[in-house]
């Protein structure tokens, strides 16, 4: 059984048996599966919760705040313990490296709710919706805003599925201090005029400052000229779509208009979130 940390735990093969998986509702008959979340969710633990619910298992969110590691018991014992009863553990951390160390006193499959690093449900649900809505992957995805969790789970997304051609729009200070893996098919550009927009099927965004980010002030500022606007949509293919994973910063990283505009599919995206869980959970359980 596998625990999925990061989107590069899966290949190209694996992404797509998951999107393309007809779920079973008493798959995790007996099953109890834990979830963790160190930091705010609506859209994750929701989904979570009630796709375990539906798939026949139980869901025990427990409140980080109540563990005994809050009164000290170390890292490791707290999670020895956790492998004693649960069969699988959903886990949302401010910093990535728990993911890693839990795992090594876990040993049943461990998802990543998001980290301060990646947010590979979010990819993969998101993927599965780019695949619904155009029915395949040759697409040119334009991110607009900071390289955060969010759009590196997408980068990794990118680097398995060479159909993609993506491009991300950052300021020069944001990309010159990001290391991450390259591809071909994967552009990263200061200037929204160093594209031809006409090709673009689908612009993504998201916060300008994500729940890790200590430098906010400094992100909005140097971010605000890369919000997500009617005149930025109108340039774009005819039937180019709007995608943000939510909660969106309206007025920041998006307009109203756009957000809640003909070409904004993020409500389809916020439902498909336990449609992937659902998914993911029966290929991992499976
Ligand atoms: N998109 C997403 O992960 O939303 P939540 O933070 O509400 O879970
Ligand atoms: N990048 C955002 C995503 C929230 C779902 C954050 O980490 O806060």
């Amino acid at each position: 059984m596998r625990s999925i940390l990061n989107v590069s735990d899966l290949n190209f093969k694996e992404i797509n048996r998951i999107i393309s998986l007809d779920y079973q509702n008493n798959f995790l008959n007996g099953k109890n599966i834990g979830l963790i979340f160190e930091k705010p969710s609506t859209r994750t633990r929701l989904s979570f919760s009630v796709g375990i619910n539906q798939l026949g298992g139980n869901f025990i969110d427990i409140k980080f705040n109540e563990l005994n590691l809050s009164r000290d018991e170390s890292f490791e014992d707290t999670f020895r313990a956790l492998n004693c009863y649960l069969d699988g553990l959903i886990y949302r951390t401010t910093n990535h490296n728990n993911l890693i160390e839990a795992k090594k006193f876990f040993d049943k499959p461990i998802i990543n709710a998001l980290s301060d690093k990646s947010h590979p449900c979010q990819a993969i649900s998101d993927l599965l919706t780019l695949k619904e809505h155009f029915n395949t992957f040759d697409l040119n995805i334009l991110w607009m805003g900071d390289m955060n969790n969010v759009c590196f789970s997408l980068v990794e997304a990118a680097y398995l599925i060479d159909e993609i051609n993506l491009v991300i729009c950052t300021p020069e200070a944001i990309s010159k201090n990001t290391q991450w893996v390259t591809a071909s098919n994967i552009l990263i550009i200061n200037n929204i005029k160093d594209i031809d927009l006409k090709s673009i099927n689908c612009v993504m965004t998201d916060v300008f400052v994500s729940m890790n980010d200590k430098d906010g002030e400094e992100k909005v500022s140097l971010l605000q000229s890369y919000s997500v606007n009617n005149d930025l949509m109108s340039k774009t293919a005819f039937n180019s779509i709007f995608m943000h994973c939510l909660p969106a910063k309206v007025g920041y990283e998006v307009t109203e208009e756009v957000l809640r505009g003909p070409k904004s599919i993020v409500w389809k995206q916020a439902y498909n979130r336990m449609v992937a869980q659902k998914k993911l959970l029966q290929f991992i359980y499976q």
